[in-house]
């Protein structure tokens, strides 16, 4: 796809550049779900209910109908009838299962499940009513505790789509257990971990006169919220737009629907008025979380520490109408070569919500496991924790038995233990010290998925020069706006203040979810193609100019640079982008192009995006206090399209996993079957103070194969194998192995 048009005009992808929509967010510019208004607008509040199983036997809304400005309170019992009360509509992410469903009738199947929409004519009226709705119920025994279940863990019988399941075993895993020289066998565990975004859950649906709605809602996508809302209550798509502009973080708990879209469009469908619902934080850990996960990892190795043996086993935790599945245990069969592997991944139900993808899914479970384990094995063996990686090193995908696009770990490993001074380590855990405090050095691998999906975008020139490129993709803070003007700007030699990026509308062109650490990729890449065929329709309507210079040369021979079309021999002779346009007699011109995965190079192919983490601890001695004081966090993730972002990505996905690792912690108490902690002063997350020395590295990756414009995905990669780099480094100062995350001082002490 390389041509001379396109190579000249693109200087500035790779370029750290600056936030485009910076300015509006610290400005209070960009608005969130919550924050559109309309003038017949109502305000929703969700009563939650206080049972984890059983039956509502009756709800009294008597008191909160009585409070002035309250307009209706919605229950099972007066709830409009929907079309999903037939069909069972089911989400773009949805899981295999029946989607749960409110107010559909009395059942109670968690905690915390919404039993009421009270609707009135302030937040405050909505507010105050909803705490005098009573409800009486029937409970029944529920089971919240992964353990109690445990034993009756199933293979799943339908496979999530998009999920891999584990691959069939390959040789002997347990024979070669059994006879290796070295081995290690252990239980992992990660306790339940909720998202947290810092904007929660709100939808503003504005419906105007004719029935028409317009849904603000925060999701990380417009069209597969349009399409669950058109589905659930049988609307027809052009009478439901769905934006999303801005989203104040999601991490994978916006990729599904969640409760308060379905009850702010049945409120504002019933009471044919504007409606807004916002959630509480008590509320958002009423919704999806990490799904707790127990894991078995077997490691049998020669003397030296070659693999001959891996078991990885994995029991997750899920609801009891849907099958949550991710990829826990795969990545013990890809990251090393190894001829004797056997996976297994079961669930187990729970009366909880639905788990659901909490950023990295899976892989953050999974690698911490293996990670651990190898590092385990590193002490059982007698070698250092990084010779043993790259004694095992797999220069191919033993699991589906393909070439990688590219691989640059070898580097990240290097270039990592370079930065950080890995060498100058001392084997021994416990034989590190700097005044009161042990130190510790401990470093892991991380590995996701380089993926890119179907998407489509527009470029757009205006009679002014002005380049507009738009998809209906999201931004959820990652810079998908910034990245998408950098990639216009790019394709047509543009200053970036010459383009604007639009997104998060369920109008534009189609795009999947954010989520996977697919939209810089496969949205760039669309950007590239619709700019490629907007260049093209420009080059030809430029030929039919009168005068015009570019007659005798075909589309190779032109450049496009400072909004203006030139012949690459010489540039002195160039036309204005906007003439050409007004030239056509129009005020703009556009092209829509798109991407995919290529079919044919995933036959031979796989792709993933690699990390080396190195990490310091310093642990005092009496107290058992954990300070994270430094961390080389080195990534192959192909081209960097934005390292200002990309870094950011990997700071943020860091710092995650120091709260994986150190803090984060959803506390049930199983005889209520309720998340305890369910507010920020109790679910500890990591602070400003909590964050140090974080240094990331991007290593040099070229690769032609994994998506068109060579880039893979940084969204998740910085979680994945971070926290097991922190347990391993707690190991190596203390001489505890800490197996059950968060690493919390009662278990170090
Ligand atoms: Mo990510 S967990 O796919 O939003």
């Amino acid at each position: 796809m390389a041509d001379t048009a396109t190579l000249i005009g693109r200087p500035s992808i790779g370029q750290p550049t600056r936030r485009v929509d910076g300015p509006l967010k610290v400005s209070g510019g960009a608005r969130y779900a919550g924050e559109y208004f309309a003038d017949d607008l109502l305000h929703g509040y969700v009563v939650s209910g206080s049972i984890a199983k059983g039956r509502i036997l009756s709800i009294d809304t008597s008191a909160a109908m009585a409070i002035p400005g309250v307009v209706e309170v919605f229950t099972h019992e007066n709830r409009p009838r929907t079309a999903w009360f037939d069909s069972k509509y089911q989400d773009q992410v949805a899981p295999p299962g029946s989607p749960f469903r409110p107010l559909y009738g009395d059942g109670i199947l968690y905690s915390g499940q919404p039993i009421a929409l009270v609707v009135a004519e302030s937040f405050e009226a909505a507010r105050d009513a909803a705490a005098l709705v009573k409800a009486t119920y029937a409970p029944e025994e529920h089971i919240t505790d992964l353990d109690a279940v445990k034993g009756q863990s199933y293979v799943p019988p339908k496979k999530r789509s998009g999920i891999a399941p584990p691959p069939e075993p390959r040789g002997d895993a347990e024979a070669a257990f059994a006879k290796a020289p070295v081995k290690v066998h252990e239980t992992y565990r990660v306790a339940v971990e909720h998202h947290n975004p810092m904007e929660p859950f709100a939808t503003t649906v504005v419906r105007d006169a004719g029935g028409k709605l317009t849904i603000y809602d925060k999701t990380q996508g417009s069209q597969n919220a349009q399409a669950y809302v058109t589905g659930v209550f049988g609307l027809n798509q052009s009478d439901v737009t769905v934006v999303n502009a801005f989203v104040g973080g999601a991490f994978g708990i916006g990729l599904r629907p969640q409760h308060q879209l379905f009850l702010a469009v049945m409120a504002a469908q019933a009471l044919e008025r504007s409606v807004r619902v916002v959630l509480t934080r008590d509320q958002m850990f009423t919704l999806s979380y990490r799904p707790e996960t127990i894991q078995t990892l077997s490691l049998g190795s020669a003397p030296g520490g070659k693999l001959d043996a891996i078991m990885h086993h994995a029991v997750a935790g899920t609801s009891h109408f849907e099958d949550y599945q991710e990829v826990v245990v795969n990545w013990a069969g890809l990251l090393y070569g190894c001829d004797n592997v056997k996976l297994s991944y079961e669930l187990a139900k729970i009366d909880t919500y639905t788990p659901s993808d909490m950023r990295a899914p899976g892989a953050t479970l999974g690698v911490f496991a293996l990670e651990s384990a190898m590092d385990e094995l590193a002490y059982a063996a007698g070698v250092d924790p990084l010779q043993l990686r790259l004694t095992n090193y797999a220069d191919f995908d033993q699991n589906e038995d393909k070439k990688f696009t590219s691989k640059a770990l070898i580097s990240c490993y290097e270039q990592g233990a370079e930065r950080f001074g890995w060498s100058k380590r001392s084997a021994e855990p416990r034989s590190m010290r700097d005044g009161h405090e042990l130190v510790g050095w401990g470093m892991a691998t991380g590995v996701w998925e380089a993926k890119i999906n179907k998407t489509a975008a527009r470029a757009s020139l205006t009679e002014t020069g002005h380049l507009e490129v738009s998809s209906a993709t999201s931004d959820i803070g990652t810079g998908t706006y910034t990245v998408m003007a950098l990639t216009g700007a790019d394709a047509f030699g543009l200053p970036i203040e010459h383009v604007t990026a639009r997104l998060g509308d369920s109008s534009l062109p189609t795009a999947p979810v954010e989520g996977g650490s697919w939209a810089a990729a496969s949205t760039s890449s669309a950007v590239v193609d619709a700019c490629d065929k907007l260049k093209q329709a420009l080059f030809k309507q430029a030929q039919s100019m009168p005068d015009s210079p570019f007659g005798n040369v075909d589309f190779d021979g032109v450049a496009f640079r400072d909004g203006r079309m030139m012949l690459a021999a010489d540039e002195g002779s160039s036309v204005k982008l906007g003439e050409i346009v007004r030239s056509a007699r129009q005020h703009r011109m556009e092209a829509e192009g798109s991407a995919a995965p290529d079919s044919a190079t995933q036959k031979e192919y796989v792709s993933y995006t690699h990390s080396a983490i190195f990490v310091e601890v310093k642990v005092d001695e009496e107290l058992g206090v954990v300070r994270v004081t430094r961390i080389v966090n080195a990534v192959a993730a192909g081209k960097i399209l934005n390292p200002k972002a990309a870094r950011s990505q990997i700071l943020g996905g860091v710092v995650m996993a120091m709260g994986a690792a150190l803090e984060e912690e959803t506390f049930a108490d199983h005889n209520l079957g309720r998340f305890m902690n369910h507010n920020f002063a109790e679910y500890h997350v990591p602070v400003n103070a909590d964050v140090q020395d974080i240094d990331v590295i991007f290593v040099e990756e070229p690769d032609d194969k994994t998506s068109p414009i060579g880039a893979k995905g940084i969204g998740e990669i910085g979680i994945v194998g971070t926290t097991a780099a922190i347990a391993n480094a707690v190991y190596h100062a203390t001489g505890k192995r800490i197996r059950d995350l968060p690493i919390t001082i009662d278990k170090i002490l």
